[in-house]
């Protein structure tokens, strides 16, 4: 297959606003849409900002939308389009526009440190571990995420709905206290720290009701919503229904 000529359509601005501006960029056989950023550099707009690292799929830098999905741009293959269609490259729509394609998202941070660390168990040295493979497994599955968040950007709790920022974690946030809660090594209710409950109470796990876009969006394949949010979503309603669990705490509250 020969290299061909592509018609491309790239936002351009800044946090006061801007537009769609088309080009005409060639693409060769087996590039990506970041080549094609990158050849849109050299040749013709040098001053367009994009973010990006490893060009493999791996640092989560290069997230932006490509005609209207979250995708990273170095793992989406121009193969993918018809060589008659225009490819719209724009910032990711639930974040606020820095420059060009580059949003700032620290909205990620701010949630990322609100959520605990592992506990580890008092009675037990690094070293003295032990677990169940498949609690291994269920953890390696959430760790391989690359904080691209795609999933974010993606989800309709937050992506229309700036309001919601305050009280929702997000996917990327609530699979971590999902991760941290099944660990059955972590010590956390036992130093006053009810995963379960912040779930609900702090990081909005209500908001969310299972629509998997999410999932269908993560480049690393993790399956977000039946893996972490649903299980999640199972252990708070066990929390609160379960009338031994209710009987519990009340006698736990009075007699404190
Ligand atoms: S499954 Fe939940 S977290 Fe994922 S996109 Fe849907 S509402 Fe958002
Ligand atoms: S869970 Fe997937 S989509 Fe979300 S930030 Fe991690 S790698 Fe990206
Ligand atoms: S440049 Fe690192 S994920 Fe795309």
């Amino acid at each position: 297959m020969s290299g061909y000529e592509a018609r491309f359509r790239v936002w351009r601005g800044d946090e006061h606003g801007g537009e769609l501006r088309d080009f005409t960029v060639a693409v060769n056989e087996g590039e990506v849409v970041l080549d094609i950023v990158h050849r849109l550099q050299a040749t013709q707009a040098p001053d367009l900002a994009v973010r990006w690292n490893c060009k493999a799929g791996k640092c989560g830098s290069c997230s932006a939308e490509v005609n209207g999905r979250p995708r990273l741009m170095c793992m989406t293959r121009m193969s993918v389009f018809d060589r008659a269609e225009t490819v719209t490259i724009t910032p990711l729509r639930a974040f606020p526009v820095i420059r060009d394609l580059v949003t700032d998202v620290s909205f990620n941070y701010e949630k990322a440190r609100g959520i605990p660390a592992f506990v580890p168990p008092p009675e037990l040295a690094p070293g003295e571990y032990r677990m169940f493979q498949r609690d291994v497994d269920r953890s390696q599955e959430f760790r391989k995420c690359i904080e691209c968040f795609l999933c974010q950007d993606t989800c309709h709790v937050v992506r229309d709905h700036e309001e919601n920022k305050r009280a929702f974690a997000g996917p990327r946030f609530l699979m971590r206290v999902a991760e941290l809660d099944m660990h059955p090594l972590d010590a956390a209710e036992r130093s006053g720290l009810d995963r379960r409950r912040t779930a609900q109470d702090e990081h909005g796990l209500g908001y969310c009701n299972i629509t998997k876009c999410c999932t269908e969006v993560c480049p690393e394949g993790i399956r977000i919503t039946d893996n972490a949010l649903i299980p999640l979503k199972e252990r708070v309603v066990d929390r609160r229904y379960d009338p031994l669990v209710w009987l519990g705490s009340k006698i736990k509250r009075r007699s404190s």
